[in-house]
């Protein structure tokens, strides 16, 4: 499978006229302020005389690009709008480097300097991390990209910490990202399964596949059952991370539908389009695990996640149909397109099993939720106030949006079954990412156990001007903080 060369990423002291570009951040203050307006006496005024004559927007993440300035050694100068310099956090940050990236990346760069100044630690990895994701796009099996991933990234004024922090944040961010763009004639279980391996090799994890056989000795039923309709047999992908600390992991289970048709209740093509993206919450965990890997964080974590296709056969699951999951709990099955979390019950009762301090789950579970929070927020469904608030904390520290939605009793006697314990749909359209949500709860026993909903800000159906359309690898930096924190 085709993998980008890794990029450079370093840190220096100095702008030098050997690079590409140099990009350089500027608030929207009265006088304009931020590096931009530190880098010498000329480069001050001819910013400024561009900035009275209307022709330097400084709104966060606008880039201007300028050519030959005087006192830059560098041929090109990116200024990118910082906004007001007071709400400037690391989602703005992250915005901003990524944005001067991408438009830098429309040609081959071979080395781009950056200079945002003296940032807060977490704003500063925040635009590492966006320096390396705006130059790489989603048409990876194009031969001549649009998007031209930056050779080699260099910042000023950055630590070593944070540097290598963001490095490998950003690197697992553009795996999971990649992960999501492969179409799913080349990413299926088995090919996911292969990549989990060299990945786990790589950065030293060690990695348990249960193939068809032994989910069936396992029991795993439900799962199994939405597996039946392809010709592609399922995986199960128990990735371990020891740590140093001697405690119970934490658990974090990934959704892995490699593509999702809905089965016989069939999606519609305009919906079916981008369903390449719906292992998103596997590639979320394989690259959150790859990333605590590398920088060698205290905690264990163990992932998990359950690599299915949904598809249309004469061997498909049906409508009517009961399927028993591994916990025994049997399953109508109402609409063969709720099939994440057949999938995920599996997978969470196999994570209980690690005995974890607590689970975290990813998944594009709902359209619901997307119509509930719209493409930029992921949904939080949980059983637990305390780790509910650990990973809110993380996700602000990080910069990226989620929201809980509420977790009453009545949406969970929607899931009930008529004739098996359970149903895999609630009675309507109506808070369906909550109904989803009970229906996991029952595989989760009295765990701690969070779960979120990534249907809109997994995949990007169109280009912003921070980043390319497809994976966006949401969720990662939050993750990793916050097993950083335990
Ligand atoms: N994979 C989809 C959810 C999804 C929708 C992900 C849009 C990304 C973008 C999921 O399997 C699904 O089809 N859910 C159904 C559930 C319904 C049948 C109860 C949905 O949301 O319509
Ligand atoms: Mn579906
Ligand atoms: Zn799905």
């Amino acid at each position: 499978m085709l993998k980008d060369k890794t990029m450079i990423v370093d840190q220096e002291t100095n702008a030098t006229a050997s690079s590409d570009a140099l990009v350089v951040l500027a608030y929207d203050s009265t006088p304009p302020s931020g590096p931009a307006l530190n880098l010498s006496s000329q480069t001050t005024q001819y910013l400024l005389d561009l900035q009275t004559r209307g022709e330097l927007s400084l709104k966060t993440g606008k880039v201007t690009t300028l050519y030959s300035v005087p006192g830059v050694t560098s041929p090109i100068l990116v200024v990118v709008g910082g906004g007001k310099p007071e709400k400037f956090g690391c989602s703005e940050a992250y915005r901003c480097a990524a944005a001067a990236s991408k438009s830098l990346a429309a040609k081959k760069r071979n080395r781009v300097q950056f200079q945002f100044g003296d940032l807060q630690s977490d704003v500063s990895r925040a635009a590492i991390a966006g320096s390396m994701n705006g130059c790489h796009g989603q048409d990876i099996l194009k031969a001549d990209r649009s998007i031209n991933p930056i050779e080699r990234i260099s910042w000023l004024s950055v630590n070593e910490n944070d540097l290598r922090w963001a490095t490998e944040v950003g690197q697992s961010m553009l795996l999971a990202r990649e992960l999501v763009n492969l179409p799913a004639n080349l990413l299926y279980p088995e090919s996911f399964a292969a990549r989990a391996a060299v990945v786990a090799k790589d950065c030293g994890l060690e990695l348990e596949v249960w193939d068809e056989m032994r989910l069936r000795k396992e029991r795993c039923g439900s799962l199994l059952g939405v597996a039946q309709g392809s010709s592609k047999p399922p995986r199960l992908l128990i990735l371990r991370y020891p740590g140093k600390k001697k405690c119970p992991p934490l658990a974090l289970v990934g959704k892995g539908v490699t593509f999702d048709s809905g089965g016989l209740s069939l999606k519609p093509s305009d919906s079916m389009l981008t369903m390449k993206c719906d292992m998103a919450g596997a590639a979320t965990v394989l690259a959150t695990m790859q990333a605590i890997a590398k920088l060698q964080v205290d905690s264990p974590v163990v992932g998990l996640v359950g690599l299915v296709e949904n598809m249309v056969s004469g061997n498909s699951f049906r409508l009517g149909d009961v399927l028993t999951a591994r916990n025994g709990k049997t399953i109508e099955i109402h609409n063969t397109d709720a099939e994440g979390r057949l999938v995920l019950a599996d997978v969470l009762d196999v994570a209980l099993q690690e005995n974890p301090s607590g689970i975290i789950d990813l998944a594009t579970l709902t359209g619901a939720c997307v119509v509930a929070l719209g493409t930029d927020i992921s949904g939080l469904m949980t059983n637990n106030a305390q780790l509910q608030s650990q990973l809110q904390q993380a996700a602000q520290q990080a910069g990226e949006e989620v929201w809980p939605l509420p977790m009453s009793e009545h949406f969970g006697e929607q899931v009930k079954g008529k004739i098996a314990d359970l149903k895999n749909m609630g009675d309507g359209r109506w808070g369906g990412a909550i109904t989803a949500a009970k229906f996991l709860e029952e595989f989760v026993g009295e765990r701690p156990w969070v779960h979120i909903d990534i249907a809109g800000p997994a995949f990007y159906d169109s280009p912003k001007p921070f980043q390319d359309a497809g994976g966006t690898g949401c969720m990662i930096r939050s993750l990793v903080t916050l097993v950083e924190k335990l």
